[in-house]
């Protein structure tokens, strides 16, 4: 089953608990945190404290997506009951294979993330660790921005590496620029969970459900 995970971090900041709660009852099947340090990416976002804040606003599982400096440090802030999967950026270690292994000796799922500009074959030594790969369609670091085509084509790679790898078990993520238009050509190509940040969350609050009602229509999971 394909699925979504609509990223808070385009929503109402002020009535953030009410805005994750509806999209959990639209359906949302993870709720994206978007985690940035103003480091590793050029904006600051927030911490572990605001999603933990939302565990009792919403019944979906996190998926964490950590784009700071030494992410070493802060795996454990966020592993919570609601934590699914940690995911941290190839370019954000030195150390990956390390780092994967302690975000799994917490219990959580690990998953790695790609820069548009950093290819897949740069994980080709850890692929067969982690739960989840990420690839990243605009560069990291703000919502709002376009699709880059050319990471259609990394979700292929991904796609055949997990058929011809017999240690591989990974499902596909891609992150940024992802509306309803452009959803079908990235399930198509491989993808099993679209984030969506301000195709999700802009307008009030029947439009988030209705946003998710049509990214779900488009995932085989609404009748059209
Ligand atoms: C970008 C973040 C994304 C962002 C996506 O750095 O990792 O998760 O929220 O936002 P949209 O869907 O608006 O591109
Ligand atoms: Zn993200």
């Amino acid at each position: 089953m394909k699925l979504l995970s609509p990223s808070i971090l385009s929503a109402d900041f002020s009535a953030l608990g009410h805005q994750a709660k509806i999209a959990t009852e639209a359906g949302a099947d993870f709720l994206h945190i978007d985690v940035m340090d103003g480091h590793f990416v050029p904006n600051i976002s927030f911490g572990s404290a605001v999603m933990k804040s939302l565990n009792s606003h919403n019944t979906a599982p996190y998926d964490v997506h950590l784009m700071i400096e030494n992410p070493e440090q802060y795996i454990s802030e966020f592993v919570t009951d609601k934590t699914e999967y940690i995911v941290v950026h190839q370019e954000a270690t030195i150390h990956l294979n390390r780092l994967i292994s302690q975000i799994k000796s917490t219990g959580v799922k690990a998953g790695v993330s790609i820069n548009p500009a950093t290819p897949v074959y740069t994980l080709k030594h850890v692929l067969n660790m982690v739960d989840l790969v990420l690839v990243m369609s605009v560069n990291p670091g703000f919502g709002g921005q376009s699709f880059i085509e050319d990471s259609v084509n990394k979700v292929r790679e991904l796609a055949r590496i997990r058929e011809e790898r017999e240690d591989c078990n990974f499902l596909i993520e891609i992150d940024g620029g992802i509306n309803r238009k452009n959803a079908k050509m990235v399930l198509d190509a491989g993808v099993d969970i679209i984030v969506a940040g301000s195709a999700v969350f802009k307008g009030d609050e029947e439009t988030i459900t209705e946003n998710i009602n049509e990214f779900m229509k488009v995932m085989g999971r609404r009748n059209p």
